[in-house]
């Protein structure tokens, strides 16, 4: 029987505007043609895990707010109902130490995602003060970290060393 994992894809403030902002560094697909690209990849990787005799039976939802409150909210409430959550917490990765707080108090794991290669941009952008509570982080790929990220947590719900 193959394991059911549930996945919460949760995006933050301005990603709701992907495909018109700044399509130079984040690409021209809006924030629905990602989370699309993330639906049609989850057979693959069920695929690709039961390559690995890893049994799942994947399924994923989406959450975007500008709102840090909401986003906290999200973060808990996620937690009764998700296996594990994909998190673009946008700038307030930066500075937000109330979300670090969330992502540390729930039992789920967390992977943080960024479009881009934070680590290469501007100097405020190189800090996450969120990534020390998450079981991980991926930068710099595009819309295909948010699939890397759901791998990842399906190892680690699993038990499994990628
Ligand atoms: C981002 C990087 C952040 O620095 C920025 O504020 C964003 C998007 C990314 O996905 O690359 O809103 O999280």
């Amino acid at each position: 029987m193959a394991e059911k994992i549930a996945i919460l894809v949760v995006n933050g403030p301005n990603l709701n505007l992907l495909g018109e902002r700044n399509p130079d560094i984040y690409g021209a697909q809006t924030l629905d043609d990602i989370n699309e690209y993330i639906s049609a990849s989850l057979h693959g990787i069920e695929l690709r895990m039961a390559e690995m005799d890893i049994e799942v039976s994947l399924s994923v939802e989406f959450y975007q707010s500008n709102h840090e409150g909401d986003l906290i909210d999200c973060i808990q409430e996620a937690r009764k109902n998700y296996d594990g959550i994909v998190f673009n917490p946008g700038a307030y990765t930066h500075y937000s130490y109330a979300l670090h707080d969330a992502v540390e108090a729930i039992r789920i794991p967390v992977i943080e995602v960024h479009l881009s290669d934070i680590s290469q941009r501007e100097e405020f952008r190189r800090i996450s003060v969120i990534a020390p509570a998450c079981a991980g982080q991926v930068k710099g790929l595009g819309r295909k970290g948010y699939v890397d990220a759901i791998e990842r947590l399906v190892a680690l719900i699993t038990d499994r060393v990628l």
